[in-house]
């Protein structure tokens, strides 16, 4: 098999539509590999044999000592993994918690939109700051700092942040001997794991010295994720591993969206004039954008479900496995198979969707469809026990992040390029990212901050 480019998940797919729905597929010394590539097969791993399809399958990279046996994204559905996420869910994703963190999320979008402000008229690369404003989102809400400066003095370069997680999903996704032939493992012969090893270390010292100077202050009255950590008595490496799993998922996921978004739009100049004209209608054309505004703003929401429909980041979950011997569609999966759930090739099943490739936003505006893990046909967050944690707060920064940039620029590419001629060209390195990043040039129109 070609993976020709990181289109793996095309790939894929192709083979689906040759081989039907549920493929196994046998590389080297490993239990077999399930793919699901259509909604009733993803109906069956996800609900109907949640409970025998929910472990995980932990990729030789990610084996590293010290994180590992703390980690809930890699672990099954363990006793840790149950508590994690109650932590999870009750002090950083409740609908009370998310509530609470408007504040921060408006004074984050702020500082993004002053900073392409001062940007207005010259080339930026948005991924870059889209990231950077969603990182300092989950810094502000984990610890009260910023992680990222905008004007590149600390975080910004290949081992910054950015850069690190990036080559942490890239090093996740990549070919790597024993996950084939185990027997390889110790010898680590491509170098991943280490390499996985060293970004891990640098990720711990960023937020090494904030942790070490909170234990140390014993004031614990900033009421934020780290204090409520510190207060549960959680060691350095449960923490370590906590925020490797808050910033690594979140981070990634989220810009790559808004990113996807805002290149959809530009693509689609009556897409983005009908957005614009929401948001001009709803908030006032010379207001900002409020987040109490988003429940008003059914176009915005529209743009951003048909975004992930199209370019779904975690486009095969992260890798499911088989806890025992089960029955998917007739088929026996053995226990440790891997299983992949191909969310592009579902998202884009031409049975389900009419214009499956094209970027048509008001498919959802008069549908129930959505992604809150009931809809087979459509789920960029998964479904079952293992959903994304964190998917009513990624939905309300994604489309805070984007009614925000929409409404305070208008949005030209660079060197007179016209927008049928963006690329739109992707590839899956665990999340599937544009090859080509978006540049842009915003020019700011006239909005008063409140
Ligand atoms: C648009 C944004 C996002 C999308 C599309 C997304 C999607 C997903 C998907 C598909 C999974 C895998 C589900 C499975 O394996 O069955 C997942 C898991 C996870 N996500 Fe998200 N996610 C997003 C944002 C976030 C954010 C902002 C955070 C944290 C701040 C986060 C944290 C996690 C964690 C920790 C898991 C692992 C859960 C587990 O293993 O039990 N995600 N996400």
């Amino acid at each position: 098999m070609s993976v020709s480019e990181g289109r793996i998940h095309v790939v894929l797919a192709d083979l689906a539509n040759k081989y039907g729905p549920l493929m196994m597929l046998k590389f080297g010394l490993v239990p077999p590999l399930m793919v699901a590539s259509n909604h009733m097969a993803a109906a069956e791993v996800l609900k109907s044999r949640d409970g025998a399809c929910s472990g995980r399958n932990v990729p030789h990279s990610v084996q590293v000592p010290g994180y590992i046996e703390h980690s809930m994204v890699w672990a099954d559905c363990t006793e840790h993994w149950k508590l994690v996420r109650k932590i999870w869910r009750t002090e950083l994703f409740s609908t009370k918690m998310v509530d609470s963190q408007t504040g921060i999320r408006e004074e984050k979008v702020r500082e993004l939109v002053e900073f392409l402000r001062r940007r207005e008229g010259q080339v930026v690369q948005l991924s870059d700051a889209i990231f950077g404003c969603i990182i300092n989102v989950l810094g502000s809400i984990i610890f009260n700092q910023n992680v990222y400066d905008y004007e590149g003095k600390a975080f910004d370069n290949e081992k910054g942040m950015k850069g690190m997680i990036r080559q942490l999903m890239v090093l996740a996704a990549k070919p790597n001997l024993p996950d084939f032939y185990p027997v390889f493992g110790p010898l680590d012969l491509q170098g991943i794991r280490r390499t996985t090893s060293e970004c891990v270390k640098r990720m711990n010292e960023y937020w090494g010295g904030i942790v070490k100077e909170r234990r140390a202050s014993k004031d614990h009255s900033r009421n934020d994720f780290l204090d409520v950590l510190i207060q549960a008595d959680f060691t350095d490496a449960q923490v370590d591993a906590l925020l490797l799993e808050i910033f690594g998922p979140g981070s990634d996921t989220s810009s790559c969206t808004i990113e996807w978004a805002m290149s959809e739009l530009i693509r689609n100049p009556n897409k983005l004039l009908k957005l614009q004209e929401e948001l001009n209608t709803v908030i006032g054309q010379s207001k900002e954008v409020r987040e109490f505004d988003l429940e008003n703003l059914p176009y915005l929401h529209a743009c951003i479900k048909e975004t992930l429909r199209l370019h779904p980041p975690v486009t095969f979950l992260l890798p499911h496995r088989a806890t025992k011997t089960c029955e998917v569609m007739n088929c026996t999966i053995p226990k440790d198979s891997q299983i992949l759930v191909n969310t592009y090739s579902i998202h884009t099943d031409p049975a389900v969707w009419e214009d499956s490739s094209k970027f048509k936003p008001e498919r959802f505006l008069n549908s129930t469809v959505d992604y809150q893990g009931n809809d087979f046909q459509y789920i960029p967050f998964g479904a079952g026990r293992r959903i994304c944690p964190a998917l009513n707060m990624a939905s309300r920064t994604t489309r805070f992040i984007l009614a925000s940039l929409i409404h305070n620029f208008e949005w030209s590419l660079p060197d007179g390029m016209v927008p049928t001629e963006l690329d739109m060209q992707d590839a899956f390195v665990l999340v599937l990212a544009k090859t080509v990043p978006l540049s842009v040039i915003a020019r700011g129109r006239s909005v008063s901050v409140c």
